[in-house]
């Protein structure tokens, strides 16, 4: 029996890196997936790709920023399913510089995909989740919403808020059998994990000589986890904070 079957399944920001591994791996545990991206193209062409794997994929172009986005997202799935059961909150943006250079119009941006996104998300599905009494919600937030850098003020302040916020709800829906958790990878290699190494001026090669494992993530190892959290293997699991970074916050 595959983990997922008959589970249908939100993931924003999956036409690439984590987003997109793990659409994947949904699919292979036989989930229906409905991912967004505001990203068009490279959306389409993600859908077209994982087609391949299952027929049962489907990307609607989505800003997370917008309400108006998000009631017909959900509709969209609930109409052509019936339920939802899983929410991956996984779109997000990383930014990296000194305080002082920061313009509140690149703070209200970052906050607004970073934290307004995720707290509509849930706003919408657990109205949804709630008539069947059962639903998971996985967070994408970050080590950096542990632990404290230099220049990820806004960044860090983001993923804090995440995983406070998924806490909070987590105590709020306990009682309708939903799951809320976040989750906090270390660098992976994706698009924004290049631009984090390049933050700190450091190649792959070196960031990884400074992680316990000596390796950085990889999607899979993210994917992995979320589908753990969105399976009935982790239905004792909510409120809790899942950290996958080769060991490097354990210091
Ligand atoms: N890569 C890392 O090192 C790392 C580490 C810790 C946490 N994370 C978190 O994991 C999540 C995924 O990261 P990733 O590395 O795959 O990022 P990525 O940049 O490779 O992909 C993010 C996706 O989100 C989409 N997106 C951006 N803004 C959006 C919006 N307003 N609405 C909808 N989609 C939007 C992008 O188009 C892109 O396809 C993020 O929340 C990120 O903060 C990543």
């Amino acid at each position: 029996m595959m983990r997922l079957q008959g589970k249908t399944a939100i993931i924003t920001g999956g036409a690439t890196g984590i987003g997109r591994a793990t659409v994947q791996k949904f699919l292979e545990q036989g989930a229906n997936v409905i991912f967004t991206d505001i990203n068009e193209e490279n959306g389409r062409k993600t859908c077209d790709e994982l087609k391949r794997v299952s027929e049962n994929v489907m990307f609607i172009k989505h800003d997370v920023q917008s309400e108006e986005d998000w009631a017909l997202v959900v509709s969209e799935a609930n109409d052509k399913y019936g339920r939802i059961d899983v929410l991956f909150n996984n779109a997000g943006i990383f930014s990296s510089k000194p305080i002082e250079d920061y313009t509140i119009e690149e703070w209200n941006r970052l906050m607004g995909i970073n934290v307004t996104g995720v707290f509509l998300g849930m706003k919408h599905v657990i109205p949804i989740m709630r008539n069947k009494e059962s639903g998971s919600i996985i967070n994408a937030s970050s080590i950096a919403g542990l632990k404290g850098a230099p220049n990820h003020a806004l960044y860090g302040a983001s993923k804090g808020a995440v995983r406070i916020m998924s806490k909070d709800i987590a105590m709020e829906v306990a009682q309708h059998k939903i799951r809320v958790n976040s989750i906090h990878p270390g660098v992976i290699q994706t698009p924004m994990g290049d631009a984090v190494a390049s933050g700190v001026k450091l190649t792959t090669e070196q960031l990884a000589s400074h992680i316990p494992l000596k390796r950085l993530g990889t999607p899979d190892d993210i994917a992995h986890l979320v589908v753990f959290l969105a399976s009935d293997e982790s239905t004792f699991i909510t409120g809790t904070e899942m950290v996958v970074d080769g060991g490097s916050s354990a210091r």
